[in-house]
């Protein structure tokens, strides 16, 4: 077994070779002048299995570089080919929105299927794309290794999701924490005014956890923060798998009334304060085994 390291996972493909006891194989990577990639494998990986690792923080080049390294894999004689790509890039256009759009993950999916053998994530946005794979498509949940991360910084807890879509997160979350869990609905009062409250639950004098898979622009996490203080929520721990964080996010969230922001370096970001390691060197020996 090998393990190969895209651009954006270098310091998590050593860990988990470390941990699978594994070779780590150097990888050049480069950008020409003009933008293009050029990547380069060296050692032998004929007959072996391969596990590339790359995220997809970056999204379009993370994407074409998977691309060049399965193709440079596979003309190398791999026996399998197994992209383990934490974060997913485009997971999230999963469906047709409005006509005349592509559903992007499926597009990509057709491509990963055609280049690899396995493709192994971490929380895709929505499960039931594993449709769209020809080849087995296999993820693992980081939301228990967030709870535990902040497990000590809260005291008499809720866990809330951002929405009744999310609610899953909130109870594994919870499970951790051995407290209640609920989800956030929003209200419309009046044509300018909302209002974002846990459905069931009262957050007054308590501690609070909001999970979600994903922080991208952070604007409902951060008005929901707001809110929570306001009903009387003493310390509010924002947490996602993927901390995307675009532009000003985590500025808006802070400002929002955050105590703290966790997420996964599945998507590296100033947050990424938890590991993946273990869960993607799990599913590498489980497949071992298998
Ligand atoms: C939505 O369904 C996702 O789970 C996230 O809640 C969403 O992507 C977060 O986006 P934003 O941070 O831009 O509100």
């Amino acid at each position: 077994m090998i393990i190969v390291s895209g651009s954006d996972s270098q310091d998590l493909a050593y860990r988990v070779s470390k941990l699978t006891n594994s070779e780590l194989l150097r990888t050049e990577f480069k950008k020409f002048p003009d933008g293009e990639l050029y990547i380069r494998i060296h050692g032998d990986v004929k007959d072996k299995d391969v596990f590339l690792i790359q995220t997809q923080n970056n999204q379009n080049d993370s994407i074409v570089e998977t691309i060049l390294m399965c193709d440079a894999l596979r003309d190398e004689g791999a026996k399998s080919i197994n992209l383990v790509a934490p974060y997913l890039a485009y997971a999230r256009q999963d469906k047709k929105f409005n006509d005349g759009e592509p559903i992007s993950i499926r597009a990509l999916a057709k491509l990963y299927s055609n280049l690899c053998d396995r493709v192994i994530t971490i929380n895709p946005h929505e499960v039931h794309i594993e449709a769209f794979f020809d080849i087995p498509f296999i993820y693992g949940n980081a939301v228990d290794k967030l709870a535990e991360y902040v497990k000590d910084k809260l005291n008499n807890p809720v866990v809330l999701s951002p929405d009744k879509g999310a609610i899953e997160l909130a109870k594994t979350a919870s499970e951790v924490l051995d407290c209640e869990y609920d989800y956030l609905e929003k209200t419309r009062i009046s044509p300018t005014e909302i209002k974002i409250a846990p459905k069931n639950l009262d957050v007054k004098d308590k501690d609070v956890l909001i999970v979600d898979d994903i922080i991208s622009t952070g604007g409902t996490m951060a008005t929901a923060i707001g809110m929570l203080k306001e009903q009387g929520a003493i310390k509010v721990i924002a947490s996602c798998v993927h901390p995307v964080l675009i532009g000003d996010a985590l500025n808006k969230l802070y400002v929002g009334g955050a105590d703290e922001v966790v997420g996964t370096d599945s998507f590296l970001s100033e947050v990424s304060k938890v590991s993946v390691d273990n869960i993607v060197a799990d599913m590498i020996m489980n497949y071992n085994k298998a």
